[in-house]
């Protein structure tokens, strides 16, 4: 269980980046993030996992002990703790290109082990079998031993799902995984993603509402820093032209494009 408390960002200047965000989500929802772009999406996921200080307001989340914690509030040392149970995927992979996909899996628990072990890469037989599982997950097995580098979009977000995967997170967020994937693939990577909602709460940023539609069983939009819509995840045209505006129009024409590629 998350628990989203009245986030509040606002620069210098005076500009409100994030105004009163609040939200709950359980295990058992895949919760889809929408909003045009520089609404305050990326900075939301960043207060969930303690990248970002808000202003005020809490981010509540359960450590391994079911107490519950604030991400705003904890020092470094319990946030480093805390993050190693928090699964992220983004956009660009944040993958090694050097190391094999294996590798790259591995490292997703890196925090975990000790540093002595950690200095070696001293993971066990059994860690090694657990990582080879989650690539087995996400259909990889095959590539695990080849460089990241050379995989193609789809398969290094299959990688970075697979990561997150063996991290067993308690809490999974993932900002824009499928936007520089084609249709197909992008349809693969949210058929992976969501059933992983069924022991944790997975919240998603994503830019293509018919995706959302159909994956997620909510959707929040946020529009200049607030949330203006939480619920259905079909959402009626005039909906979406309240979250878009003016965006809207182009949205559509890059859906009939890319529907169009995937013929
Ligand atoms: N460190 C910062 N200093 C000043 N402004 C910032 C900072 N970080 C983000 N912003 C501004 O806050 C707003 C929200 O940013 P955010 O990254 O959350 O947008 P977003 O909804 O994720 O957009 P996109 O869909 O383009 O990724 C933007 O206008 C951005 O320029
Ligand atoms: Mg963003």
């Amino acid at each position: 269980m998350l628990e989203v408390k009245n986030l509040t960002k606002t620069l210098p200047n005076g500009r409100r980046l994030l105004d009163g965000i609040s939200f709950k989500v359980k295990k058992g929802e895949f919760v889809g993030i929408l909003g045009s772009s520089g609404a305050g999406k990326t900075l939301t996921l960043r207060c969930l996992n303690g990248l970002l200080k808000p202003d005020s307001g809490s981010v509540i989340i359960r450590d391994e002990h079911d107490r519950p914690l604030d991400i705003c509030k904890i020092n470094k040392r319990e946030l480093r703790r805390v993050r190693q149970k928090i699964g992220v995927i983004f956009q660009g992979y944040h993958l090694v290109k050097r190391l094999s996909a294996l590798e790259n899996v591995m490292i997703g628990k890196l925090g975990q082990i000790n540093t002595f072990r950690s200095l070696f890469y001293g993971f066990t037989d059994t860690e090694a079998e657990q990582a080879l599982k989650a690539l087995d997950k996400v259909k990889m097995s095959e590539l695990a031993g080849s460089m990241t580098g050379n995989l193609s979009g789809g398969e290094m977000q299959r990688v970075a799902i697979a990561r997150a995967i063996f991290q067993s997170p308690t809490l999974l967020l993932a900002d824009e995984p499928i936007s520089n994937l084609d249709p197909s693939n992008a349809k693969t990577i949210m058929k992976m993603i969501k059933p992983l909602s069924e022991h944790m709460p997975v919240i998603g940023v994503f830019h293509q509402p018919e995706m959302t539609a159909k994956y997620c069983s909510r959707v929040i939009a946020i529009k200049e820093g607030k949330i203006i819509y939480d619920g259905d995840p079909k959402l009626s045209n005039k909906r979406l032209e309240e979250i878009y505006g003016e965006e809207l129009e182009l949205i559509e024409q890059q859906e009939h494009l890319l529907a169009a590629i995937a013929k």
